[in-house]
């Protein structure tokens, strides 16, 4: 089935595997789009970063985050929410986020961010957050419109690291961007469409967790690429799915193994690995999977990190988990680009609270002062 190619294009209808395709070229294009961005002096040396955003637009927040967690001397947080936290000040940098410039959680937040005269930089393709940002004089990394805001990951993440760099914060992002450019040039080899199942880890791998609930094990600062995964497996594969990550699992989740096998048994478990695990971490990991999930888990799968910089480790396993996801899409024979009743909700809630008209009035009359 996985190796049917004019059957999956007929399934892939808006075609999310090109996109997936491009996501190196992507890479770059976000560096370039980002590197022209005029910033004003006094962006310089923020004392605490808030990345806005929701969904597509946020997880890009969280690999960052867990990528600078032993980088930079600043504290960064990711808000998924109407408001900012309350420690929000004028030296707190915050990057207003939204794929479609309209999503109401971030717009609302844009709004207090601007009240509390926060350091802003926004990145969108289009919308009333490109539109607040131009009257307000926001910096905006304008990024290319079309495509599902999930899909667009490169154009949402690369430009926090580029920024950082530009800002001072952090050296040889560049760097380490491009190296791992390169890898996942290869990577795409192995995993791209035109190459078969035996050969392709992706397409084995969807194939064997068909059928299963798919719960992803990050560690440490692999947490945000198990949530990547665990919310493409929501989107494009339009399955249930869960994720946690080590140690903090050993500590709560585990126990949730011991339970009925008839329930154990409808999920697989997929661990995200590092060669380069500390020895601790993996005795951890190796003798929770002997202890507990090879029993009760109805598959465990492994997939191992690539590259030599965490950069490239986290974007090796991303990478892998978006086609994973899409190729699980194309076994249960759905589109994985429409995300319907997200759309719908969004559409049944405006129709209820106009959030967005109100904070759209309280632009117009802050850009007027
Ligand atoms: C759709 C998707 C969603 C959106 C979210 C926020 O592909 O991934 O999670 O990202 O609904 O919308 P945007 O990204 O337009 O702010």
């Amino acid at each position: 089935m996985l190796d049917n190619i004019q059957q999956i294009k007929k399934i892939d209808s808006q075609n999310m595997f090109s996109v997936l395709e491009k996501f190196p070229e992507h890479c770059e294009d976000a560096i370039k789009r980002t590197e022209s961005l005029i910033l004003p002096e006094r962006f310089r040396g923020p004392e605490k970063i808030v990345v806005l955003g929701m969904g597509g637009s946020a997880i890009g927040g969280d690999l960052f985050r867990n990528w600078l967690y032993d980088k930079a001397e600043i504290p960064v947080i990711v808000s998924r929410e109407y408001i900012l936290p309350k420690f929000v000040d004028k030296e707190t940098l915050v990057f207003a986020i939204s794929y479609s410039g309209n999503t109401e959680e971030t717009l609302s937040g844009f709004l207090y961010a601007v009240k509390k005269s926060c350091m802003i930089i926004s990145i969108t393709s289009n919308g009333r957050l490109q539109d607040f940002s131009r009257q307000l004089g926001v910096p905006t990394v304008e990024i290319p419109s079309g495509m599902a805001p999930r899909a667009a990951i490169s154009y949402l993440f690369i430009p926090l690291l580029i920024i950082f760099e530009k800002l001072g914060v952090i050296s040889n992002a560049r760097e380490e961007i491009i190296d791992a450019i390169e890898l996942l040039k290869r990577i795409r080899e192995e995993i791209r469409l035109s190459t078969p199942t035996e050969e392709n880890i992706a397409k084995k791998s969807a194939m064997e967790i068909k059928g299963t609930v798919p719960l992803v094990y990050g560690q440490r600062y692999l947490e945000s690429v198990a949530k990547r995964m665990k919310c493409q497996f929501n989107e494009n594969s339009k399955s249930l799915s869960g994720y946690d990550f080590f140690p903090e699992l050993n500590h709560n989740e585990t126990v949730g193994w011991e339970g009925p096998e008839i329930f154990t048994k409808m999920f697989s478990v997929i661990l995200l690995r590092d060669p380069d695990e500390p020895p601790e971490l993996k005795n951890r990991i190796d003798i929770t999977i002997k202890l507990i999930l090879e029993k009760k888990a109805k598959k465990v799968h492994q997939l191992t990190a690539r590259g030599s910089t965490k950069l490239a480790k986290m974007l090796s396993l991303l990478y892998i988990g978006d086609f994973l996801s899409v190729y699980l899409a194309i076994l249960y024979g759905v589109d994985p680009t429409p995300v319907k009743i997200i759309t719908r909700l969004k559409k049944e809630l405006e129709k209820k609270i106009d959030i967005v008209s109100s904070i759209e009035k309280e632009i117009r009359e802050l850009a007027k002062k």
